[in-house]
């Protein structure tokens, strides 16, 4: 696979909203449950995302394309902890990048931005989503709970310990 390079979104412009629409969709193939309800779904809640953590909006680019990207936000008032801490709001890749090593360059990413500004990320995965859910054990993600579907998790951060693996 060419070089794949980790970038912060510049600007969130139609036609790169497009482009993550595509990956979300194409991305979520087979777990309709977990992906949201469609198009117009994916419009909003890519918008909302941009919106609230833009400073932790990374992408994974292959030469000029989009390959993935993941939303991590350093500012989340999370009612299930009683305060503020991190959140990986989205985390996809489009289905035809997935399983070569791109999701854990944006994790490392993510993790190191996470680690400069809060102690503790949270995350919601489907609870029969298991890949991701191994993908997040492998990073000292912990289950904490659950809500109907969804299951929360949690990794305590240290600063200067981005490798987190
Ligand atoms: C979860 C996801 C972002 C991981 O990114 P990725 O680039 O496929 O993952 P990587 O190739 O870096 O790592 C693969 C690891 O993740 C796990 N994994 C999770 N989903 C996988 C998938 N669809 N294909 C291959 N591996 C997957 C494997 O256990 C593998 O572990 P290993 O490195 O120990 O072998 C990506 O698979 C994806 O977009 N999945 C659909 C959307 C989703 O579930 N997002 C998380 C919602 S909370």
């Amino acid at each position: 696979m060419a070089e794949v390079k980790i970038e912060r979104l510049p600007e969130l412009d139609q036609e790169t909203l497009e482009r993550l629409i595509e990956i979300y969709m194409r991305g979520y193939e087979g777990m309709r449950e977990y992906g949201g309800e469609g198009e117009s779904y994916a419009k909003r809640y890519l918008r909302w995302c941009w919106n609230k953590a833009k400073d932790g909006f990374f992408i994974a680019k292959i030469g000029d394309e989009i390959a993935g990207f993941i939303v991590c936000d350093a500012d989340w008032y999370s009612k299930y902890e009683g305060r503020t801490v991190g959140a990986v709001h989205e985390f996809v890749l489009d289905k035809k990048f997935q399983g070569h090593g791109i999701g854990h360059k944006l994790m490392e990413k993510c993790l190191e931005y996470l680690a400069e500004r809060t102690d503790r990320v949270e995350l919601w995965v489907g609870e029969k989503n298991e890949g991701a859910i191994r993908f997040y054990e492998d990073y000292g993600f912990r289950r904490v709970g659950q809500s109907g579907i969804w299951v929360r998790m949690v990794k305590d951060l240290r600063k200067g310990d981005n490798k987190n693996r």
